[in-house]
């Protein structure tokens, strides 16, 4: 019997939800409500991508958000954002947008082109109850300024935040330590990446397919596959240093992990605080013009 899980396994298969949001873009809400408390310190993630304008081309018109972070991450297109700080940039493709909303923020995201490819993920990040309330701020995180490392066996793993292959990545945050990876694989290789026990985790496969799980692993341990548009959940299996990855074809994915917060999580849309009163604050708030 194993005395040692090399990798974590996969809990759970997640398939996104189509909808739209902001005046009628199309997206997969692959992170969901229900997986909050779950994927602590997470509360959202989306895959939008379509070479339909009119699927995209309406964009996410002034709205606000409070008590938590959002970050945008392009694969392809371009998004201009604007805040009610002051804030201006374009997002451009393999370019990161990390926003604090903190006490409040208002902001739009209009697309910068009115036909091709707009493809990237949303991922909304908790903030602790302590800095729910901080000053809003955003940094724009061009493509070049993001690490990118190639293993020898040709993996090549874009360290968006936390470190990765012994390169530190672009953004750190204090208090949920988040790791968030784009990894390409080639065909037929293993990677593995480590990953802090108490970690909640999970990949979002956006091209071919993976395994996950010790090679060599049997029964509970086998290598179990996660197919495109899936998010795997990642088991926080005791002992394990952290995952394996494997491919038999190329295939490209997230792996995203993060140190959980363990506070009450209250959501009413944009907003996202510790409490039903907090909740209530946070409209009147945004209602009097206070953000
Ligand atoms: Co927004």
């Amino acid at each position: 019997m194993a005395t040692h899980a090399p990798s974590r396994t996969i809990e759970r298969i997640v398939r996104g939800v189509a909808t739209s949001d902001g005046a009628g873009v199309k997206l997969t809400r692959v992170l969901t409500q229900d997986l909050q408390r779950r994927l602590d310190p997470f509360l959202m993630l989306d895959a939008f991508g379509s070479d339909k304008p009119d699927e995209y081309i309406a964009g996410f018109p002034d709205h606000p958000h409070r008590g938590f972070e959002t970050v945008t991450y392009m694969l392809e297109g371009q998004l201009r954002h604007r805040d009610n700080h002051g804030g201006e940039g374009v997002l451009a493709p393999g370019g990161v947008q990390w926003m604090t909303a903190g006490r409040g923020i208002v902001h739009s995201e209009f697309p910068e082109q009115d036909h091709g490819m707009m493809a990237g993920f949303q991922l909304w990040l908790n903030l602790p109850a302590k800095d729910k309330m901080c000053d809003p701020g955003y940094r724009d995180l061009p493509a070049a300024t993001i690490p990118v490392v190639t293993t020898p066996s040709g993996v090549s793993v874009k360290v968006i935040a936390g470190a990765a292959q012994g390169a530190a990545g672009a953004m750190t945050r204090e208090n949920t330590e988040p790791i968030y990876l784009d990894i390409h694989l080639p065909g037929g290789v293993d990677f593995e990446q480590e990953l802090p026990p108490g970690h909640n985790a999970f990949i979002y496969v956006y091209e071919g397919a993976v395994t996950v799980g010790d090679p060599a692993g049997s029964g509970n341990y086998a290598p179990r596959p996660v197919q495109k548009s899936e998010m795997g959940v990642l088991a926080n299996t005791k002992d394990a240093a952290g995952v394996v990855i494997g491919s038999t074809g190329p295939a490209r994915l997230l792996l995203i992990a993060g140190k959980p917060l363990r506070e009450p999580i209250a959501q009413y849309g944009p907003f996202v605080m510790n409490t039903n009163e907090e909740l209530r604050q946070a409209v009147a708030d945004y209602q009097a013009g206070k953000f």
